[in-house]
């Protein structure tokens, strides 16, 4: 069975789409297949694939509610799904904007609202079909995110070493407990943090790495804090010309390979005691 993983922040810039985006090439380099899903209105990851689909996510999702079947546009996974190009394959399955209308379109449904993502995970076999599922969240805590969340056998934070960043990631994990507490299904595993745009010669961004480091130590455990990725230019070239770093030779671009690759190697390990 795949594994669903999650790149999940409440706040925004801090890396979700970039990582979610390079750590998927990352993992079909080692021959995995891989599916990301755009979860954010803003659709910024189906911008990387240069998707234009006038059909997205959403609805898909309002297709898989047997409740709203009826009133909406029939649409197909198959004519969805988009495949990258390049040297190896990653799929996608496209956001868009409808998808802020999500929360309003399943208010008055009467099958659970949060489970609406991973019933339609089920319904089309695709933890069978992909060795991962990627998930790039919007930036809240609301309903889509949960959706994420449940859906989810793992999360991954990329977050920025501030004071916010501390504050938000203790409500992170007790909205974790929350779902863990309704009982309806698992809550998602903590893989792993990534500080991401970290200045290390700023003073009060190493004090504030150090104690986000020993919140996530106590209330994860230790050794679930990636190596801090700095302010690249690099990456943002990569990112502006639609491309995965993978695409890309010299130094800079074999460090910050090394570094998803890296992300990989966590991801798969922790999936393989998991099978
Ligand atoms: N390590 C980095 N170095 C330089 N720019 C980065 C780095 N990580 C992300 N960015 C840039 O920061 C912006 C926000 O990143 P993004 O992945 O879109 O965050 P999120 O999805 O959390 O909103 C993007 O423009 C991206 O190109
Ligand atoms: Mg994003």
């Amino acid at each position: 069975m795949g594994k669903v993983i999650s790149f999940i922040n409440q706040k925004g810039g801090v890396g979700k789409t970039t990582m979610a985006f390079n750590a998927a090439f990352a993992l079909a380099q080692s021959g995995k297949k891989v599916l990301t899903i755009d979860l954010d209105p803003q659709a910024n990851l189906t911008l990387l694939f240069e998707a234009k689909n006038s059909v997205n996510l959403h609805h898909l999702l309002v297709n898989s509610i047997k409740e709203l079947k009826m009133i909406h546009v029939p649409a197909l996974l198959s004519e969805i799904l988009h495949y990258s190009k390049g040297n190896v394959v990653v799929d996608l399955i496209p956001g868009g904007q409808e998808l802020s209308g999500f929360d309003l379109t399943v208010a008055s449904i009467n099958a659970p609202r949060q489970l609406v993502l991973k019933k339609f995970l089920e319904i089309n076999g695709l933890k069978d079909r992909y060795d991962y599922i990627l998930i790039d969240c919007p930036p809240t805590l609301g309903l889509l995110v949960i959706n994420a969340l449940c859906a989810s056998d793992g999360v991954i934070i990329p977050f920025k070493a501030d004071d916010f960043s501390h504050k938000g990631l203790e409500h992170f994990y007790q909205v974790l407990g929350d779902i863990a507490e309704m009982g309806i299904v698992k809550a998602p595993e903590v893989i792993l943090h990534v500080p991401n745009l970290v200045d290390l010669r700023r003073k009060h961004e190493q004090d504030d790495l150090t104690k986000i480091i020993e919140t996530v130590d106590n209330n994860i455990g230790e050794g679930k804090v990636f190596s801090p990725f700095l302010n690249k230019a690099g990456l943002v070239k990569t990112l502006s010309g639609r491309k995965s770093v993978f695409d890309f030779k010299g130094q800079e671009f074999v460090d910050l390979q090394g570094k998803f690759l890296g992300i990989a190697g966590i991801i798969e390990e922790w999936a393989n005691v998991r099978q």
